[in-house]
């Protein structure tokens, strides 16, 4: 039997909306697999009563498929479904790692990043890979049409995920088809302001070019509470909190020493909306 973990990952980080992403130190799902006849899926863990085991409505069973690789796979869900932080995502890099191992397929981490992506368009209808990408290489990744482009990063970060589901339909179905010049400059601005950040490791460059006006506006309103939130982060010492994906999670970036005070903040502001959260104090997986 094999046993891999896959950790959480945020796509997009404000201005790198379906290029950017990163893989958190937690929370992370645990895919074991064994060998068998056919594929067959078992889930337990977080909304684990929300995901098909059925292999052919199952992102892992759709990477299974893709590897010629049948399986007994057991999928410990950490990453809470439709939370913004990659959790189909997480089940699908994971399968991929392990599966190619368990079947001696001798495909590259690079490579199994678009065998994952498959995957999960099994769920998502898409096949992005701004979640698998750092899922299966860690760290910070850039997806393009081209391929993936990683780089090292060690930040101190806070992913916050409320008691709200947001569809990834709607939240995609909100996005505006068309950007003005000027928009799009500004947006090129900061996306490259956030790439040096990460290089560097600056929490204040990367939460400067966090900013976004194009797509997270759009977003936000999907989310009860987003901008007190992301006050609030600031308030407590975040350089910048963006949507974390899709949504409802909010992702800061944190100075360094503010990581606690930062999370219990955007706790409290959201149940000042009535709202429930939890707040994983992570760094960069
Ligand atoms: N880039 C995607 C989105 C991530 O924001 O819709 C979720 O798959």
């Amino acid at each position: 039997m094999l046993i891999v973990r896959a950790p959480a990952t945020s796509a997009n980080l404000g201005s790198g909306f379906d290029v950017f992403g990163v893989a958190l130190d937690r929370p992370a799902d645990v895919v074991r697999v064994e060998k068998a006849e056919r594929t067959t899926i078992e889930v337990t863990g977080v909304g684990s009563r929300y995901i098909p085991e059925d292999p052919k409505r199952n992102t892992v069973g759709a990477v299974a498929e893709a590897l010629s690789a049948p399986a007994r796979i057991r999928i410990d869900k950490g990453v809470r479904p439709a939370s913004g932080l990659g959790s189909s995502a997480a089940s699908a890099a994971a399968a991929a790692v392990a599966l190619n191992e368990l079947y001696d397929r001798g495909r590259s981490r690079e490579e199994l990043v678009p065998v994952a992506a498959e995957g999960e368009a099994v769920v998502s209808g898409a096949a992005h890979a701004d979640n698998v990408a750092p899922a299966i290489l860690g760290g910070f990744t850039v997806v393009t049409e081209e391929g993936v482009t990683r780089v090292d990063a060690d930040l101190s970060l806070v992913a916050c995920l409320p008691d709200i589901v947001v569809s990834t339909r709607d939240a995609r179905s909100v996005v505006p088809d068309r950007v003005a010049l000027t928009d799009l400059v500004e947006t090129v601005g900061h996306a490259a302001t956030l790439v040096a950040g990460m290089a560097r490791s600056d929490p204040d460059l990367v939460g400067r070019g966090m900013a976004d006006g194009v797509v997270t506006p759009a977003r936000a309103d999907l989310i009860d509470g987003y901008d007190e939130v992301c006050a609030a982060a600031r308030d407590a010492g975040a350089t910048g909190a963006t949507i974390s994906g899709a949504g409802p999670t909010i992702l800061a970036v944190c100075r360094s020493g503010t990581q606690r005070a930062v999370a219990v903040s955007m706790i409290e502001a959201f149940e000042e909306r009535g709202v429930e959260a939890q707040a994983y104090r992570t760094g960069v997986g």
